[in-house]
This record gives structure tokens, C-alpha cells and sequence, in this order.
């Protein structure tokens, strides 16, 4: 059975998770629109993995006696004024997201809430590869800069990226 105080602050991570999927949705949607189909794939995919990072708390909190709280989300920034900014953006927000899990494990510590802490490792693990995911692809925008055909060679690349990490995780992580 959760206690009050970790299944509030689980149901905050499940809003985190939830806004998450919308910043790198918005994202997704402005690299659509401006032609780099590759970004785009890849960033839906992101906000695709962040909605199910959000269902596995929901199952979890619901499993555990509580009560999962669906609750409204702040707007994602919609536009950019570059990759190079948007992907800035994404290294960020991955470290502000880490930086919640942390604090997720050390309330679970201080609760001896062994099983919630269990289950949180899956999320200090995905994060560790999230955050390493996001500063490849910002040194290699930055490598690019404003580079017209760089830029069109990594939208054809960042597919590749894709592809191989999720063959780095057999099983789904
Ligand atoms: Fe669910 Fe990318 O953090």
C-alpha cells in the first residue's frame, strides 16, 4: 500500500511524464512542418516512449492501492528559433526529469518504501540513456551549426539513431 505522501508524488511524476510527451509531441510537429522528416519520426517516437514512461506510473500507483491523477498539463513551447535550440531544449528537460526521479528515490528511501524504489530504478536507468541520447545529438548539431546539408544528412541519420538504440535494449526497456 502507497503512502499518502508517495503516491502524491508519484501522481506528480505521472504530470511530468504527461507534459514531457506533449513538449517533444510540439516538437515533433514543428520539425514536421518545416520538412526534416527525420527529426520529426524521431521525435514522436520520444513523446510515444514518454506516454508509456507515464502509463507505468499510472499502473503502478493504481496496482498499489492508490489513485492515479489525470490531471491537466501546461502548454508545450510550440516553435524554435533552431534545431540546434530545440535540441538544447531536449537535453534540459531530460535533466530537469532526472532530477525529479532523483528526488522520487530519495522520498522512497526516507519512506522505506523498498517496492517503490524497485520500481523506480527502471526510470534511473531509462533516464541515464535518455540524458546520454540527447547530448550526442546536441554535439552533433552543434558540429553542424548552420550547415543546410548537414543538417539535411542528420535528418537522414538521426533514423539510424533511432534504430539502433532501441536494438541497444532487447526486450524494450
Ligand atoms: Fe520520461 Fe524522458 O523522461
Amino acid at each position: 500500500m502507497l503512502s499518502k505522501s508517495i503516491e502524491a508524488a508519484l501522481n506528480k511524476q505521472i504530470r511530468i511524464e504527461a507534459e514531457s510527451s506533449q513538449v517533444y509531441l510540439a516538437m515533433a510537429v514543428w520539425a514536421e512542418v518545416k520538412g526534416f522528416e527525420g527529426i520529426s519520426n524521431f521525435m514522436y517516437d520520444q513523446s510515444d516512449e514518454e506516454r508509456e514512461h507515464m502509463l507505468k506510473l499510472v499502473k503502478f500507483i493504481n496496482e498499489r492501492g492508490g489513485h492515479a491523477q489525470i490531471s491537466e498539463l501546461n502548454a508545450p513551447n510550440i516553435s524554435y528559433s533552431s534545431f540546434k535550440e530545440m535540441f538544447k531544449k531536449l537535453l534540459d528537460h531530460e535533466v530537469f526529469v532526472s532530477e525529479s526521479i532523483n528526488e522520487l528515490v530519495h522520498i522512497s528511501l526516507q519512506e522505506k518504501d523498498y517496492a517503490t524504489h524497485n520500481f523506480l530504478q527502471w526510470y534511473v536507468a531509462e533516464q541515464i540513456e535518455e540524458e546520454a541520447m540527447a547530448r550526442t545529438i546536441l554535439d552533433k548539431i552543434n558540429m553542424i551549426g548552420d550547415d543546410k546539408g548537414g543538417l539535411y544528412l542528420f535528418d537522414r541519420d538521426i533514423q539510424q539513431l533511432t534504430v539502433s538504440s532501441a536494438a541497444d535494449t532487447p526486450g524494450g526497456a
